[in-house]
């Protein structure tokens, strides 16, 4: 059997072992939506120390564990800290928690970021719902022998952010008179932040924000067939956007800044989408 595949298994053979949930959605907290577990009935946790093989995710602010729970009566799946492609890992280890999410039930993925932002307008704390990405900077995570009884060898990758999603959070966010900003996301390698000159590039390219995370994700759970949305939290201003250098304190204090409405703009879309789902 193929490696990946095979370690895909074995990872959702050890989940079954220990828990006995099944979610509708998969969210993944970045930085600023920590104490987002607060939201959550919780009725299991899974360290990923305890998931055979399993990557474990060494990022400051990033715990590393799966929470289970409900969030009113929507059963959900959290990662409370993403494997990043910057910690060495590789790529197909970077994506295995979104795909063994899918597994476990998950039929949407709720991505979350902290970013570097350059759209027009974007201030530090800005959020920007992502209506597209640029992958073309980060390993592709799909790239090896395709494994077909996760998806095609060449997924379509036209509408990866569901666009009625994108429509239920857009009507969240305007009943809720949080200011959403729009816009495409980059996905870099990291750890390094960005010169002047690629957030030039980036921008010209036609994207508003940039992170080390997310994109790689959101290709793995889109050949998998998860409906999928994303939403940023512009934590800085990129580089040759504002004096400031960049720096992982400014991130973390911007964060920290608007993570009361950040998790109330995920939690009500949560639910909006939930409802959707139970309902069908
Ligand atoms: N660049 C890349 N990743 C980031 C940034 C940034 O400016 N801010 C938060 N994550």
């Amino acid at each position: 059997m193929n490696q990946v595949y095979e370690k895909l298994m074995n990872a959702y053979r050890c989940f079954k072992e220990q828990i006995d949930f099944s979610p509708k959605i998969g969210l993944v907290l970045g930085s600023g939506l920590g104490s987002f577990a607060q939201e959550v009935d919780v009725k299991a946790v899974l360290p990923y120390s305890q998931i055979d093989g399993f990557p474990v995710s060494t990022a400051p602010g990033h715990a590393g564990r799966f929470v289970f729970g409900f969030i009113k009566d929507v059963p959900v799946v959290l990662m409370q800290g993403r494997i990043h492609y910057y910690e060495g890992y590789d790529i197909t280890d970077v994506v295995l928690p979104e795909r063994l999410m899918k597994l476990m039930g998950a039929e949407v993925l709720f991505l979350t970021n902290a970013a570097g932002g350059f759209g027009d307008g974007f201030t530090p704390g800005t959020l920007m719902m992502i209506t597209d990405h640029i992958s073309c900077f980060a390993p592709n995570p799909l790239v090896g022998q395709n494994i077909e009884e996760l998806g095609p060898r060449f997924p379509d990758m036209s509408d990866v952010y569901d666009k009625e999603l994108q429509q239920v959070i857009r009507q969240v966010a305007v009943r809720e008179r949080i200011d959403l900003r729009e816009g495409v996301y980059a996905q870099l390698t990291g750890p390094s932040f960005e010169t002047p000159a690629e957030i030039h590039m980036l921008k010209s390219l036609g994207a508003s924000a940039c992170g080390m995370s997310t994109v790689v994700e959101a290709i793995a759970a889109n050949h998998m067939g998860m409906k999928i949305c994303g939403i940023s939290c512009i934590t800085n201003m990129a580089a040759g956007f504002s004096d400031r250098k960049q720096t992982q304190e400014e991130v973390m204090e911007t964060a920290d800044r608007v993570e009361k409405v950040f998790c109330r703009l995920v939690r009500e879309s949560i639910l909006a989408i939930g409802r959707q789902i139970l309902a069908s």
